[in-house]
């Protein structure tokens, strides 16, 4: 019924031409709640969290999957997370305070960031995360500083650059030479010195993450083998034995129908048999592989719904569908050039017409978020859907010409749960003071 279901959450259906999430109408939703509307299933996201599991599960390694929560983050999510039994990665003291209102056990909550700050840290040390993952020397140098004289040490990871560049969107790879994130490999010795002079610090592990929307199993192996052989230089020159190595996250999501689901049993065989061929290798023991997912955990679970508002026509051809939202709740199309599939909520059985672009409602003719969706002829009042929105949207949401940012419904067994409220006009004003 539903063209590339592998897009779709996969509770999505089409009934009597409308399309339905988790058992709910969402032409319905859309008429009760209002536009821009997005919906999250709580059936993908709940399978793509046991999904990991399981394939990991199945490897025999000590694995931990931690759920990158900057994909998107909500109260009603990180409790989800708690109760899969996942970890959380946090890059932000707010982040990290949803952790805790949602229940999370901090042990399980690895804190990132290239520029955290003495009160994040703060904060870190005195919840107890389970690991600070440090970026610089700088960072370390600090935390040292601001941990002095705990009676517990605290755990950190380093976090190297592994000079690997990674085949994405240049805004997105992280593992390069030329990338922000992470020690560079030579400076490894020092870090390790530094932290062995620091009786409140324990160097637990290494992590590296070389980027995002990666489909290329190689390169996420090769980064492992990187984090092995420099776990087995400690070893070797510091008799320091790394528990935990964490290759980051990265996995890729198909947007559009011609892009593969990546297989998640291969991913999780071919790291175990890097990891163990390397540790074998370098005589090393086996250590816990912590996994940081985000977009494959939730990209496939949104849909976005807006309401189509007007059309510019042209030569008696439709060029543009002006819709309600665009890039201040989803700014993957202008920053990253992403490409996204769309249906026609309200028709969603109706055969396409000719390709038209969708243009989102925001002030800059960069705001387009589909440039040639393939629907049918839409009307204003038409509700348009787009798929995989679960991830990197309302997370970087903005309220760009002073629009209030979207509300999310969670959906399941034929109900809508508000999880996040739409923003009010109130909420815009509130931070605005009068002139005295
Ligand atoms: N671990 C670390 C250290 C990360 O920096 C990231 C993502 C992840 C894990 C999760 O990566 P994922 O599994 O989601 O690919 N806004 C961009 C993506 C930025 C990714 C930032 N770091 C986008 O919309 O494509």
């Amino acid at each position: 019924m539903l063209n590339a279901a592998h897009i779709w959450p996969i509770s999505a259906e089409v009934r009597s031409g409308r399309l339905y999430l988790g058992g709910c109408d969402t032409v319905a939703l859309a008429d009760a709640y209002g536009t821009p509307l997005y919906l999250l299933d709580e059936a993908t996201v709940r399978g793509a969290m046991r999904a990991y599991q399981t394939a990991f599960g199945s490897t025999g390694l000590q694995v931990r999957i931690h759920y990158a929560s900057k994909a998107l983050l909500n109260l009603a999510l990180a409790q989800i997370v708690a109760q899969e039994g996942l970890g959380l990665d946090v890059v932000s003291g707010t982040e990290l305070l949803v952790a805790r209102r949602a229940g999370l056990p901090m042990a399980h909550v690895h804190m990132h960031g290239n520029a955290k700050s003495d009160a994040e840290m703060e904060r870190a040390l005195t919840w107890g995360v389970g690991s600070l993952v440090v970026d610089n020397l700088d960072e370390l140098a600090r935390l040292a500083q601001l941990s002095a004289g705990r009676s517990q040490p605290q755990g950190v990871l380093l976090r190297l650059a592994p000079e690997i560049e990674a085949a994405t969107h240049a805004h997105i790879a992280t593992g390069g030479s030329g990338s922000k994130f992470g020690l560079p490999l030579a400076a490894l010795p020092a870090a390790v010195q530094q932290l062995l002079a620091t009786p409140s610090l324990r160097l637990d592990g290494l992590h590296a993450h070389i980027g995002s929307q990666l489909f290329a199993l190689d390169e996420l192996c090769a980064t492992l083998e990187v984090l092995v052989q420099a776990a087995a230089q400690v070893q070797r020159d510091y008799k320091l034995t790394m528990r935990e190595l964490s290759p980051g996250g990265g996995l890729g999501v198909p947007y559009t129908a011609t892009q593969p689901l990546p297989d998640l049993t291969e991913y999780a065989a071919r790291l175990a048999q890097t990891l163990r061929s390397a540790c074998a290798a370098h005589g090393l023991p086996l250590p816990r592989l912590t996994l940081e997912p985000g977009r494959s955990i939730v990209a496939r679970a949104g849909v976005a719904l807006y309401r189509v508002v007007a059309r510019k026509v042209q030569h008696g051809q439709v060029q543009y569908l002006h819709i309600d939202g665009g890039m201040a709740d989803n700014l993957r199309p202008a920053l990253y050039g992403a490409n996204y599939s769309a249906l026609l909520a309200n028709q969603a059985s109706a055969p396409p017409g000719p390709p038209v672009a969708v243009a989102g409602r925001y002030c800059e003719a960069g705001d387009v978020l589909l440039r040639d969706a393939a629907l049918p002829p839409a009307v204003p009042g038409d509700l348009l859907a787009v798929a995989t929105t679960g991830a990197y949207t309302l997370s970087m949401a903005s309220n760009y010409n002073l629009t209030p940012r979207p509300a999310l419904l969670l959906l399941g067994n034929g109900s809508a749960q508000l999880i996040q409220r739409r923003e009010r006009e109130e909420d815009l004003l509130a931070r605005d003071h009068v002139l005295g």
